[in-house]
């Protein structure tokens, strides 16, 4: 149920919340895209199962997809999946899970039908090729049933997404019941089994607009808490702080969440650093596929085509030669024009939209102009502000674009996460079918019995974006019923008492009031330590030794060796956090989270000794790829019970060969 918008200023914490405990079969952390998915598949495969959904914020407008987007980026259409398993292959430096890959590109396009059902406005092409938008695409019937959609690259598709979020949750909602949702609930650590080892029984969190903690217990969950923002400072400061690419409530919950149980990881060297419009964060994709802009260096020179690139993309070679140069390869060559001294990057959006205004009337052109700004109206509004405030007109002015801070993330562009079940196909490799405590192989769940996760918390399956997330919600909610069934019998039990889970969540409130009054200014206290003052200390030391903007995403064994241990410092020092109110509880945690979650990137980083993917980070050290020793998974587990982390190899497996 959704609650009020909060009264002026933030709820004081208080020292003893109220406590709700609730017991469900199946229990959905998040409420996202994947999440949105589950919600609305799970109950087409249950029959008594209870079911509940928690979401830190309002379904409505929660996640990745919360201001809207302008194109779903994965839509196979003629497509084949196994044409889709190359593209990611390429696109991520040729490490990949293919089952998950091939697996997702099965059922992708479903989700996506049902969007436009749902009442989502894709665009269409019309029989003379025209582009048509909102109402007139509608009139040129469904995908399914037939109608071309506009396709901007090979994968994706542009709507009219404003409201795509708002679209899919109430879809979610309808679904699954509104009774069998929490909204504004933020989930801090999940609980193992008091009785079985390695199963998961239950989380814990607290209302971000109530004193109250809840303690669910569950049979089986899904956790598909996004991915992670602000673990790097972003180039964003000052007046700007704040924005960022990413949406900023994903702090990295999935991560932190999965691996303090004990769910194996894999990949989290892969980080995602996007190049976007500078200092708005807009989105590249549309700009360059659909309005096909060009990207320019500072002496106005179309760098991508130069010989000198051509030469650096050869040393990436098959990636760096193939016909779409990956993600991380185009930041390289942006890197490089820059360290060469003829940066800025500029996206020449005047000859672009000139080039396309040829073709055009009048009309027709200012629609035209009118999409360019709508393409982050509809996904990031901060940018079409900062053009007003810029007095930029993209036809007559051309913006800088410059690659950002980095983020983790496994649906995107990105592919760090758990390492999952595949489906239990005989295609599918032994060693990529995790089986769970009655032997049964569970698609999507994670090492940790009954603990199931999808898009961004998937790794090693990067490009399933929106749909693809929504899409593997869907597969994962199927396989929980299924699980939750095959352990009807069992009765999860929380291995700590209702006192202590309290104890646990409202720490920082506790800590807060007891030492407060000690000084006049409260930030500045010798027996605590805000949530604010940990992020400052967070985003420095990731952002100098770490590979973050300040020393261009290069770092090395040294640096590592110093950020890991003062992550461990902060770990520690995160038992002094202290919150005030919620809004500063829920900083405290997510605070937390983020400082677990960026210690396994760089735990990654540190293992990998190669430099797999130059233009997100580099490994100074360990400057080139080597195939020989690192064409492999690297993944971590941490052991709860020992409290230590144990870093190792997997074997990659090609299943689909080149074409
Ligand atoms: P999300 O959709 O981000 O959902 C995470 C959910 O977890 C949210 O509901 C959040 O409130 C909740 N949550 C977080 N922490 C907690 C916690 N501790 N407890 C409880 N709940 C929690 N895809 C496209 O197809 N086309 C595009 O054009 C496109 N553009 C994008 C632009 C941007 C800026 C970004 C960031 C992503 C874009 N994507 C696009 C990708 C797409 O949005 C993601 O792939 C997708 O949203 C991932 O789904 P998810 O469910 O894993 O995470
Ligand atoms: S968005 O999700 O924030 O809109 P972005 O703009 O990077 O992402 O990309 C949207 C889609 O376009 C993704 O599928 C991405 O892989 C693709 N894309 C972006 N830039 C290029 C490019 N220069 N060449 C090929 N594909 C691109």
């Amino acid at each position: 149920m959704a609650l009020p918008n909060k009264p002026k200023g933030e709820l004081k914490a208080v020292r003893d919340p109220e406590v709700e405990e609730r017991e469900v079969d199946i229990l959905i952390v998040g409420g996202g895209m994947a999440s949105c998915g589950a919600a609305f598949e799970v109950k087409k495969w249950a029959d008594n199962e209870s079911v509940l959904l928690v979401d830190k914020a309002a379904l409505e407008r929660s996640g990745a997809v919360a201001q809207g987007l302008s194109a779903i980026n994965t839509y196979l259409g003629d497509n084949t999946p196994d044409d889709y398993v190359r593209m990611v292959r390429n696109d991520l430096m040729g490490i990949v899970r293919e089952d998950l890959i091939f697996d997702l590109g099965c059922h992708v396009d479903d989700s996506v039908h049902l969007f436009e059902e749902w009442g989502l406005p894709v665009w269409k092409k019309s029989p003379e090729g025209k582009n048509l938008d909102g109402k007139k695409g509608l009139k040129q019937g469904s995908l399914k049933s037939g109608a071309q959609p506009v396709r901007t690259g090979k994968w994706q598709i542009m709507i009219n997404g404003e409201s795509y979020k708002r679209i899919v949750a109430e879809a979610a909602k309808k679904a699954l019941g509104e009774d069998n949702i929490l909204e504004r609930v933020f989930i801090v650590e999940l609980l193992l089994d008091k009785n079985r080892d390695n199963q998961i029984s239950g989380a814990v969190g607290f209302s971000v607009r109530e004193n109250k903690v809840y303690i669910i217990k569950a049979k089986t969950m899904m956790v598909a808490c996004g991915g992670a923002v602000n673990i790097y400072q972003p180039r964003s400061v000052g007046e700007g702080k704040g924005r960022a690419w990413y949406p900023v409530w994903n702090s990295g919950s999935t991560y932190t969440l999965c691996m303090k149980v004990g769910a194996e990881l894999s990949m989290m060297e892969n980080r995602f650093t996007p190049a976007r419009f500078k200092d708005g964060y807009g989105p590249v994709g549309a700009w360059f596929l659909l309005f096909k802009a060009k990207a320019v260096n500072g002496l106005g020179e179309a760098y991508v085509n130069s010989e000198a690139a051509q030469k650096e993309l050869e040393n990436y070679a098959p990636y760096g030669k193939a016909a779409i140069t990956p993600t991380c390869l185009r930041n390289h060559l942006m890197l490089f024009e820059m360290k060469e001294g003829r940066g800025p990057i500029i996206m020449d959006t005047v000859t672009a939209l000139a080039e396309l205004g040829k073709s055009l009337d009048k009309k027709e052109l200012k629609h035209l102009e009118s999409e360019a700004w709508e393409d982050f109206l509809d996904m990031t509004c901060g940018q079409a502000n900062l053009w007003c405030a810029t007095n930029t007109e993209p036809e007559k002015k051309n913006s800088e674009l410059m690659p950002t801070e980095p983020y983790l993330l496994g649906s995107h562009s990105g592919c760090c996460g758990f390492w999952v079940s595949g489906p239990d196909y005989d295609w599918v490799p032994d060693s990529f079918k995790i089986k769970a405590d009655n032997g049964k192989v569970y698609n999507r769940m994670t090492t940790v019995s009954g603990l199931f996760t999808s898009g961004d918390g998937v790794g090693c399956s990067g490009h399933k974006f929106s749909s693809g997330s929504h899409a593997e919600g869907r597969m994962a909610a199927k396989q929980m019923v299924r699980y939750a069934k095959d352990h009807s019998d069992f009765t999860p039990e929380l291995p700590l008492g209702k006192d202590e889970i309290v104890d646990m969540v409202y720490k920082p409130v506790r800590t807060y009031l007891d030492n407060y009054e000690y000084t006049t200014a409260e930030d500045v206290n010798p027996n605590y330590i805000k949530p604010e003052g940990m992020m400052y200390r967070l985003m420095k030391a990731t952002h100098e030794y770490g590979a973050g903007t300040a020393t261009f995403y290069e770092t090395t064994n040294k640096n590592l060796e110093i950020v890991m241990d003062m992550l461990e410092v902060m770990r520690e020092d995160c038992e002094k956090l202290a919150a005030g109110d919620l809004h500063e509880l829920m900083r405290a945690w997510e605070i937390y989270h983020r400082i677990w979650t960026v210690e396994s990137h760089l735990r990654h980083i540190q293992f990998r000794k190669e430099t797999r993917y130059p233009g997100f980070y580099y490994q100074a050290d360990y400057p080139n790829q080597d195939d020989e020793n690192w064409f492999c998974f690297t993944n971590s587990k941490y052991d709860p019970k020992e409290q230590k982390w144990d870093t190792f190899k997997r074997d990659y497996v090609q299943i689909i060969p080149s074409a």
